[in-house]
């Protein structure tokens, strides 16, 4: 006797083939990698969370930009205690900011917890000054106090002319759960730029 299922199957299967659906999806890469078209489109229609750092401005305005362009939620990383003026002078020692970044690894200053449902985002483009070559502490506070393990983090930067690359690298080995997505440095690009930037990453770009 003809199982009504066994039609089903074949169509299903015959489906899978026409299509290339399920042809090439590696069972276990990790949510949203960018290293292929395939990976690409899994992280396309992802909830967007922009969360930045900026002493001076100039990485929130690169952050706003993208949250306007992924019509995705921008937090701003704030420190229980701000960084005072003073700390715009490099390479004094006796600065807040010098003392974080050539202190402890593990120094964890602070921050202001507001982020409410941190874990309802696929993607994070998560922004930054680099601060003498390295991202500054705070930024390690914001991913010890929310957890991204498992989802896309894509990093970007600002700076004097520091590219991003050991920054990059001491997020990545410091958070290893995390799917690390190579980012740059966003300094003075326009908006145009940033919606191809975005692009590039797979990442949908819904505000024209
Ligand atoms: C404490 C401190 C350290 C900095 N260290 C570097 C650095 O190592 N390399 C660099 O290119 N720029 C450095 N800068 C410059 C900033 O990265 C740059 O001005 C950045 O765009 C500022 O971003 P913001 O306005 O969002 O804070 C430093 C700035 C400060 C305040």
């Amino acid at each position: 006797m003809k199982h009504p299922g066994l039609s089903i199957v074949a169509l299903l299967s015959l489906l899978t083939v026409l299509t290339g659906c399920g042809k090439e999806q590696p069972v276990d890469e990790p949510q949203g990698g960018l290293q292929g078209g395939q990976e690409e489109a899994q992280v396309q229609d992802g909830k967007v969370l922009v969360a930045c750092f900026s002493f001076t401005g100039t990485t929130k305005t690169a952050a706003s930009t993208l949250t306007g362009l992924t019509e995705g939620t921008l937090y701003l990383i704030e420190p229980e205690t701000p960084y005072g003026k003073e700390n715009s002078t490099y390479y004094d020692e006796s600065t807040r900011a010098y003392k974080e970044q050539y202190g402890p690894a593990s120094t964890r200053p602070a921050i202001k917890k507001s982020l409410e449902e941190a874990d309802g985002y696929d993607i994070v483009l998560l922004g930054f000054p680099i601060w003498y070559g390295k991202a500054p502490r705070v930024v390690f506070s914001f991913l010890d106090n929310y957890s991204f393990k498992g989802k896309t983090v894509i990093p970007f930067i600002t700076s004097g002319s520091t590219g991003i690359s050991s920054a990059a690298s001491e997020l990545k080995s410091t958070y290893p759960g995390i799917n690390w997505k190579t980012g740059d440095r966003l300094n003075d690009k326009t908006s145009a730029q940033l919606k191809s930037w975005l692009e590039s990453l797979g990442i949908k770009v819904k505000q024209k």
